[in-house]
């Protein structure tokens, strides 16, 4: 519901101990998202963030882009830490191919933008949609036929062409990224699987099935801050043409927000904190704030209800997961920003984003530690009125809290399959 970084692995980990398939549909190893359980610290970029429950399958599918090098790297990280995934790891034919010009033309054209660069991740993922849109791309169908070194020679040879006279720099040599690829070839082979065909089946068969979402609503490639946003659709919508399902399938939207906002990669942040506000925050590491692909100091700003107000509309969500409360515990005075002044809709432009001036409420801090709630009612007065205005502010009521990165530091406020959680 913002840029990026939300804590959806936390909460698509949590749901998915009562889902049987979980499928991401967008995006590729730009991602990152981090989960806490039973003391254990795991990164996924492409896996879903479900893998970690055995009796889960998880998809990969066809609107996402795969780096098959990190792909297969995550895949060893799982063998490593004895998390089984032979046989419930699916990989869709339709998904496209990262290469490594993909990678230098994502730094290059972002090196060329100066001023306006993006703050892309590197990972050469606006390229490779670039490439599926102008039909330029391959696909891991593509990689695994008999004609992928054919096709790769045509294709480099373009691309080549684009690095050494638009941007000046050396090609890419084709022999070795060939072999290269005709082995990641060999090595995807045991999770390519006809996702499309097993998610309809399972949703014939009224199966729970958990579609999550990457990146945030205001880095969609249609509706975000464009141009600072990223090359798929993140939205809810986008989970139906990403895996390939009709959209009366979902059933429902759960919009995840932290209690604040971040924002990594440039372009304007209406409620960004000043220095001397930044202060008064935990510090970047203890607040989990370094990104979990680059590495970057995540943008710290208040709660901005315009912004999510505007994902809301976008992905119709139907409640809110509430992420990080605990990092506003020590806060003296917090801030919700609750509209922009004389801006009745969320502005097209970033020449006006920048201009717009948030109308500012102040809440007391409630000054106490909120990772020792175990139901709602235990938290502090003052942290449960913040959150009823948010609530108030939003218009859809908030399902889950999250006091912690650990799986254990949640408050359920929904009993989402049926059964309330204890
Ligand atoms: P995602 O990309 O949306 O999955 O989010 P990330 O994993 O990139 O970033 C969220 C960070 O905050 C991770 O380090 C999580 O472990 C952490 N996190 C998630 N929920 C909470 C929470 O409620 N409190 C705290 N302190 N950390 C959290
Ligand atoms: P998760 O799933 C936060 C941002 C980048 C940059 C812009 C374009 O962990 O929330 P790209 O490499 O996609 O072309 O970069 O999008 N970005 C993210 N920011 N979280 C993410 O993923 C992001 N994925 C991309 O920082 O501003
Ligand atoms: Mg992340």
């Amino acid at each position: 519901m913002q840029w990026g970084d939300e804590g959806k692995g936390k909460v698509i980990d949590l749901l998915s101990e009562r889902a049987s398939h979980i499928a991401r549909s967008q995006g590729g190893n730009n991602a990152g998202h981090t989960i806490v359980a039973k003391g254990q610290e795991y990164k996924f970029h492409l896996i879903p963030s479900g893998i970690l429950y055995p009796h889960t399958q998880c998809y990969i599918g066809g609107g996402t882009v795969i780096d098959p090098a990190s792909f297969l790297q995550e895949v060893e990280g799982l063998a490593k830490r004895s998390v089984s995934f032979r046989g419930r790891l699916h990989l869709s034919l339709y998904a496209h191919v990262v290469f490594p010009y993909h990678k230098k033309l994502d730094l290059l054209s972002e090196e060329s933008k100066g001023l306006f660069a993006v703050g892309t991740t590197g990972r050469g993922i606006g390229p490779c949609y670039a490439d599926k849109a102008n039909r330029w791309g391959i696909r891991v169908a593509d990689l695994v036929a008999p004609n992928f070194a054919e096709r790769l020679k045509v294709t480099l040879a373009a691309k080549n062409r684009e690095i050494t006279l638009l941007y000046g720099c050396e090609p890419l040599a084709y022999e070795p990224m060939c072999e290269e690829y005709q082995g990641y070839a060999k090595a995807l082979l045991e999770f390519i699987a006809p996702v499309e065909d097993l998610l309809f089946e399972a949703s014939q068969r009224e199966d729970r099935i958990l579609f999550e979402g990457a990146q945030g609503a205001l880095l969609d490639t249609t509706f975000g801050t464009y141009p600072y946003v990223t090359s798929s659709c993140t939205l809810a919508g986008g989970m139906a043409t990403g895996m390939g399902i009709g959209p009366s399938r979902i059933n429902r939207v759960i919009g995840v927000t932290k209690a604040y906002t971040t924002r990594v990669g440039n372009g304007p942040f209406p409620t960004e904190l000043t220095q001397a506000q930044l202060q008064h925050f935990p510090g970047h590491a203890e607040a989990r704030e370094l990104g979990t692909t680059t590495g970057r100091k995540r943008r710290m700003g208040w709660f901005d209800a315009c912004l999510v107000r505007h994902a809301l509309k976008l992905n119709g969500a139907d409640s809110l997961a509430i992420t990080k409360l605990d990092i506003l515990d020590g806060i003296d005075e917090i801030f919700i920003c609750s509209g922009y002044r004389k801006m009745k809709h969320f502005p097209v432009t970033q020449e006006e984003l920048r201009l717009a001036e948030p109308i500012y409420e102040s809440h007391p801090g409630w000054k106490a530690s909120t990772r020792s709630a175990f139901v709602y009612d235990d938290l502090p007065s003052k942290a449960r009125a913040y959150l009823r205005r948010i609530e108030e502010l939003i218009g859809v009521p908030i399902s889950i809290v999250s006091t912690g990165p650990e799986r254990e530091k949640t408050l359920w406020l929904d009993d989402f399959f049926g059964s309330i959680r204890p």
